[in-house]
């Protein structure tokens, strides 16, 4: 963990590899999702996107079925992982805690106006309220996305309400992670936030943004730091 402050470099590392493998196999997945869902519906052909050189594949409904299930083999491998991965961990920076909403609203305001924001943990209140609303929906999208699957094994009968329910939710849930997702990539917009954007490519952000943004976090870091090395200097006592 010491590792995690490089003060030689003024860095941070913010999002390990595997946590950026999470992060873009969930990417790639849903938005493969998103455009074969919607090819589900006869719309491609409609709107001659299949006239485009390299996508007549997209109105082909056996073509998208067969990416919609890949996808989703993917979406569902990444999401248990990542639950099973900062489960372990104890990893829990990226739940919502109380206070979370009022705390957006300041940390817009003083977005907005210019003034002080609130001092912030590893993540800023309204990413952990983005945080649960694209995974409840993605969460929401899988459980009836799995009943949509068993529905298409041979034999297999669920009653046309059931049916007409999870087919309702599926499209709910198409729209809110749309949703989730144009909002998650408007708030790079703000160029306050723009700094976290390489954490997702190269794992590190800067050291001096932290320090002033997300300084409950650093603190935390600083604190970890410490007890390593007091932790290592007394193995050498032993040793
Ligand atoms: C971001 C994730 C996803 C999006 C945006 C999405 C979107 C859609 C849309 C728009 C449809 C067509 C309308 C309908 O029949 O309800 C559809 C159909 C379907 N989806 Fe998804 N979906 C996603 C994830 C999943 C997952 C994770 C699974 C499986 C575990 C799944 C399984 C299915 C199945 C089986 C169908 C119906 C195919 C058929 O007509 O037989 N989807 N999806
Ligand atoms: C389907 C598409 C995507 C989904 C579902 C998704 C989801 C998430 C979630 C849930 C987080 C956790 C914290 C937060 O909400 O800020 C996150 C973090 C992040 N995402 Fe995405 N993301 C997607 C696409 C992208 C894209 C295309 C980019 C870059 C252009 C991106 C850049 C980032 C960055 C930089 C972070 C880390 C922010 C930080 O360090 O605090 N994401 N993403």
């Amino acid at each position: 963990m010491a590792a995690k402050i490089d003060e030689k470099n003024k860095k941070v590392l913010r999002h390990p590899a595997t946590v950026r493998l999470i992060h873009w196999t969930i990417t790639v997945s849903t938005f493969l999702l998103i455009f074969t869902g919607f090819g589900q519906m006869p719309v491609y052909k409609r709107y001659m996107v299949d006239q485009v050189p390299g996508l007549a594949w997209s109105s082909d409904f056996s073509v998208t079925l067969i990416i919609h299930y890949l996808a989703a083999i993917a979406l569902v491998f990444a999401a248990v992982f990542h639950v099973v991965y900062h489960g372990l961990r104890r990893d829990f920076h990226i739940l919502p805690r109380r206070g979370d909403l009022r705390e957006s609203y300041l940390i817009i305001k003083a977005l907005l106006t210019k003034c002080k924001e609130p001092p912030c943990h590893k993540y800023l209140a309204e990413q952990r309220i983005a945080y649960l609303f694209i995974a409840s929906s993605l969460a929401l999208i899988i459980v009836t996305g799995i009943f949509k699957v068993i529905k298409n094994f041979p034999g297999v009968h669920f009653s046309e309400g059931l049916l007409y329910w999870m087919t309702m939710l599926h499209n709910l849930g198409t729209f809110l992670v749309i949703f989730g997702v144009v909002a998650h990539l408007a708030a790079f917009v703000f160029r306050e936030n723009r700094a976290l954007l390489p954490g997702m490519f190269t794992g590190k952000v800067d050291l001096d943004y932290i320090k002033h943004r997300h300084c409950l976090w650093y603190e935390e870091l600083c604190r970890e730091k410490i007890l390593e090395l007091k932790e290592g200097s007394d193995e050498g006592k032993v040793a």
